[in-house]
């Protein structure tokens, strides 16, 4: 049988480079030798495409970090094929374990798209939708979800408008939260917790993306959903909920992703009603951007037992522990099986719009 050779994209533009490499490692440790052919292609932090030497790192080590190098070999992509050193790569299928901009937000799977590369998840207006939550929360409302009570502000706007912005800000309450509108990672944002730090906050967020979220800042519990497509099927499984210690005000990127400061519990113990409400709003919010494929879609739940809508993302966290594995393991599919449904899945997938 002739394995299927899956390009593996990782490290990328974003903030969520790192990131990305750690997801693209486990991808590599677990994917089905048996099925397919994996080949590592490497964004760099400068945009280059590269062919990572098999000796890089992509894990972390002594809290270091990992990323794609500058100085690993170029590839060369000629949108009809990807090629090294004049020879061709031969890949049928591109998985981009991108996060963030320029990888989960459209920008890649536009490339894809007009080059005719089949590529793991969703096409380039669902990405670019949930990518940017200004956007995606418009959606989510206009289906009826709960979306937390905010404003958005635009570089342009800044600092010119800031009496109107504080004002608007105010009235929603304390704590505020502040954030990129197309961030991810929790990269710049911040908890307000008096109105006199907000202009730093918004100025924090603004040095990530051009255009800033405020929001009303929910109190209450972070839920999180998986959205998974098999065989052409939308399923979600159960949700599961970020417990996150004390020490930390919200679910930030050392909470994330450095300190084990965060536990992910599956298999929680919600009133069955609320865990409807979470997984048909889950299925809803997917299916109301257009998303293939995969999603991870978060919540929160508030104190009154209210179920908002936080974000969804195209392309969660793929390590072996992340959330999105988890839920699914919960759920009685592993992560290579996992690995294995994204891939066929996309193999099997017709163009949606006629060329
Ligand atoms: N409106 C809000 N109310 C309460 N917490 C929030 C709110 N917005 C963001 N947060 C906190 O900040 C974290 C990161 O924000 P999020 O919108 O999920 O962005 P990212 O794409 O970076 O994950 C959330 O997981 C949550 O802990
Ligand atoms: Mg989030």
């Amino acid at each position: 049988m002739t394995k299927i050779r899956v390009g593996i994209v990782a490290g990328g533009q974003s903030s969520e480079h790192e990131i990305s490499c750690i997801s693209a490692a486990g991808i590599l440790g677990a994917i089905d030798r048996n099925k397919f052919e994996p080949v590592l292609i490497g964004i760099t932090k400068s945009g280059k495409w590269v062919l990572p030497l098999p000796s890089t790192p992509l894990t972390i080590i002594d809290g270091q970090l990992p990323s794609i190098s500058e100085d690993a070999p170029m590839i060369c992509a000629d949108l009809n094929e990807f090629s090294t050193h004049a020879s061709p790569l031969n890949l049928d299928l591109l998985f981009p374990v991108l996060h963030g901009p320029y990888g989960e937000d459209g920008t890649f799977q536009g490339m894809c798209e007009m080059a005719g590369f089949r590529y793991v998840g969703s096409g380039v207006l669902a990405s670019a939708t949930a990518m940017d939550k200004s956007f995606a929360k418009a959606i989510f409302s206009a289906h009826g979800l709960k979306v937390a009570e905010g404003l958005t502000v635009n570089s342009r706007d800044w600092p010119h408008k800031a009496n109107d912005i504080n004002g608007r800000a105010q009235s929603l309450g304390l704590p505020l939260f502040v954030k990129p509108a197309r961030g991810g990672s929790s990269r710049g944002t911040t908890k307000v917790k008096e109105i006199s730090a907000l202009n730093s906050a918004i100025e924090e967020a603004l040095q990530f993306d051009s255009k800033v979220m405020i929001e009303k800042g929910i109190i209450g519990r972070e839920i999180e959903c998986g959205v998974l497509q098999v065989s052409g099927v939308t399923q979600v499984c159960d949700p599961g909920e970020v417990k996150i210690s004390p020490e930390h005000e919200f679910y930030d990127f050392t909470a994330k992703y450095l300190d084990g400061a965060t536990e992910f519990v599956t298999g929680i113990d919600l009133p069955d009603a609320i865990k409807k409400n979470i997984t048909t709003s889950a299925k809803l919010a997917f299916e109301a951007l257009g998303c293939e494929g995969l999603a991870r879609v978060d919540f929160f739940l508030d104190n009154n037992g209210e179920v908002i809508i936080n974000e969804i993302n195209t392309m969660p966290g793929f390590t072996a522990t992340s959330v999105f594995p988890k839920l699914w393991k919960e759920a009685g599919i592993g992560y290579t099986e996992l690995i294995t449904i994204l891939i066929e899945s996309a193999m099997s997938r017709s163009m949606s719009v006629t060329r």
